[in-house]
């Protein structure tokens, strides 16, 4: 108890990012979702050509370029995207802006129990009241949890993490046409990796409470940047347009700009890294399971793999770690059997399945 801070900051209980190691530490960084592959090279063409002295002035509050850019990149009208700095911003915002506080009413935003971990965070921070639903035996969502329940919002990670499970665009369609009261926001953060999987931003058009939240951080390798944006009807944008102009109202800077919106528009470039990526998760997948890991499909940048016994996640998470390779291990019940592990470039692939399979023989041997 501090008696300077108040008692919701008392009271929280932050989020906790994954380890980032210090510049020029070398590990194998295999911990956060990052993509392993450099931003496309139209990037450091806008780099280049970018004048120092643009930051004598405030950016541009709504980040037209990069509005503009997304919008060719979604197929939808500049109105229809809101730009944050990340994703995580824009979720933040989705919490001020569309769920109300919880000593307004008894309704819940729900939640997938087993979900992107800010989720809770930002329910507790910004007193929403939130509701967390089971997901499956298998850690599938049934979407039968979410139709005709009563809410003040959903909010659902698809493909979700760390499951790293996709559902199908006709559930999520089932649970936003059974709630047209309620804003459901559906954190397309890793979709792009999802293997035919069609965006909900193909469903935008049709209904007014659905809002999908993109980032640059993992398909375009911009997670540096800070740079997300959220797809949706008008007068969703112009709500989160009120919430950031009563926030921050400059919060992507002139540089986060100009990159972005350069990345956006390299099509050819997000194409083949995605496609890159997603063959070496094939890989990585197939070989963690001759191994005897077991995991659900995934449709992410990384898989959510269990070791063989009697290897625990836990052991190898920590031994990994002593060889400078960093995964992301969760202390919680249910997932703490698991791991979640980013998919890297093909060497560090190749080093961290060698590095697996010795722990397994070593776990075999004692
Ligand atoms: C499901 C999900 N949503 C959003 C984010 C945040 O991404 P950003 O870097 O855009 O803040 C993450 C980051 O790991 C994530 O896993």
């Amino acid at each position: 108890m501090n008696k300077y801070w108040n008692n919701k900051i008392n009271s929280i209980e932050p989020y906790v990012a994954g380890e980032q190691p210090r510049a020029g530490e070398r590990v194998i960084k295999l911990n956060t979702n990052e993509n392993p592959y450099p931003p496309s090279p139209m990037c450091r063409k806008a780099m280049e050509e970018f004048s120092l002295d643009t930051l004598r002035l405030y950016p541009n509050t709504d980040a037209v370029m990069i509005k503009e850019a997304a919008a060719i990149a979604e197929g939808v009208a500049p109105e229809n995207i809101f730009v944050g700095n990340g994703s995580d911003e824009v979720l933040a915002l989705v919490w001020q802006t569309f769920w109300e506080k919880e000593y307004d009413q008894d309704k819940a935003v729900l939640i997938p129990d087993i979900s992107y971990s800010f989720y809770p965070v930002y329910s507790d921070f910004y007193s929403v009241r939130c509701r967390r639903v089971p997901l499956k035996d298998n850690f599938e969502i049934d979407p039968g949890d979410y139709i005709g329940k009563d809410n003040c919002g959903i909010a659902i990670a698809n493909p979700n993490a760390p499951t790293s499970i996709t559902m199908p665009l006709s559930d999520i369609e089932k649970i936003v046409m059974a709630n047209p009261d309620s804003v459901v926001m559906i954190d397309e953060a890793y979709a792009a990796f999802a293997e035919g999987y069609e965006s909900a931003v193909s469903l935008i058009g049709k209904y007014k409470n659905l809002l999908v939240v993109k980032t640059l951080s993992k398909a375009y390798s911009l997670a540096g940047l800070r740079v997300g944006y959220a797809i949706g009807d008008r007068t969703l944008i112009e709500g989160l347009t009120r919430a950031r102009d009563s926030f921050n109202s400059y919060p992507v800077d002139c540089l986060a700009q100009v990159i972005a919106s350069a990345a956006l528009l390299d099509r050819d470039y997000f194409e083949d890294r995605r496609m890159a990526v997603i063959a070496t998760r094939e890989r990585m997948a197939a070989e963690l399971k001759e191994l005897g890991f077991t995991m659900p499909e995934s449709g992410s940048n990384f898989v959510f793999a269990k070791p063989p016994a009697p290897l625990t996640a836990e052991t190898l998470y920590k031994n990994l770690k002593a060889k400078g390779i960093l995964v992301r291990y969760f202390d919680k019940p249910v997932i703490r059997d698991y791991l979640r592990i980013s998919v890297g470039t093909e060497s560090e692939t190749d080093e961290f399945i060698s590095e697996v399979r010795k722990e397994i023989c070593d776990a075999k041997g004692s």
